[in-house]
């Protein structure tokens, strides 16, 4: 049985790559494929408890500030099972694996958002998770103003709608998320080949068309059985 394949999804809150990353998923099994996905943090039962930790705004008030550095290591906790659990199986059986965000996320967000820069978040990947690369990535970087206005939209109807609350993050500061489309801006030049970075306001449409197109490039065909 051949590898599989592992994809990550990038961006800012608000970018729309949850969108894609459902239509991608739709669009590969519709073409005969496994196709497993999951999101970080999240996606085990350990990772699931460590998300609620991370995201719910309430928990500043239960365990007072959280260290960026205990921040950065819970993401890493997270990811490190997802990897053992999901992640490596599936792509040892041939599958295709979507993952909304991975360690981009912790450079950007921990890396440059909370400003513990690059090096010491390459180091932890390198220890948690055995410098396991996806071989595409799909950073949706649109402008910054217009993700920002979309996640805080969003937060709010989420708050009223289902009175989850999910914005330890979304409450953060505009230099916040500069620093953050900073970091994402460095890590697509840095390594071009794994990093397609899409930047135009296209249409979701548009948008799913050029992503499909990138996957194709680099999936093998599948073979009529
Ligand atoms: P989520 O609700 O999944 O947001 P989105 O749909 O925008 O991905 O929340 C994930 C939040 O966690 C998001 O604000 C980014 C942040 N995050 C980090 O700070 N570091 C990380 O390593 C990961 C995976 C996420």
């Amino acid at each position: 049985m051949s590898r599989g394949f592992f994809i990550t999804f990038e961006g800012l809150d608000g970018s729309g790559k949850t969108t894609q990353l459902r239509r991608l998923a739709a669009t590969l099994e519709a073409e005969g494929r496994t196709v497993v996905t999951l999101r970080q943090p999240g996606g085990t039962a350990l990772g699931d408890r460590i998300r609620s930790i991370l995201l719910d705004s309430r928990s500043e008030a239960t365990f007072g500030p959280i260290a960026p550095a205990a921040e950065m290591a819970l993401m890493f906790a997270d990811r490190a099972q997802s990897i053992a659990e999901i992640i490596l199986p599936a792509v040892a059986s041939g599958h295709i694996v979507l993952c909304d965000r991975y360690t981009d996320s912790s450079e950007a967000y921990q890396g440059g958002g909370r400003q513990l820069g690059s090096e010491r978040i390459l180091e932890m990947h390198r220890a948690a998770c055995d410098n396991l690369q996806p071989d595409l990535t799909i950073l949706l970087l649109p402008p910054l103003e217009s993700s920002l206005h979309r996640a805080r939209r969003r937060n709010q109807r989420n708050v009223q709608q289902r009175g989850t609350d999910e914005n330890r993050f979304e409450r953060e500061s505009d230099d916040f998320y500069r620093r953050i489309y900073a970091k994402y801006e460095e890590i697509a030049a840095r390594e071009p080949h794994r990093v397609v970075a899409i930047r135009d306001e296209a249409s979701i449409d548009q948008i799913e068309a050029r992503i499909r197109e990138v996957v194709a490039a680099r999936l093998t065909p599948v073979t009529a059985s």
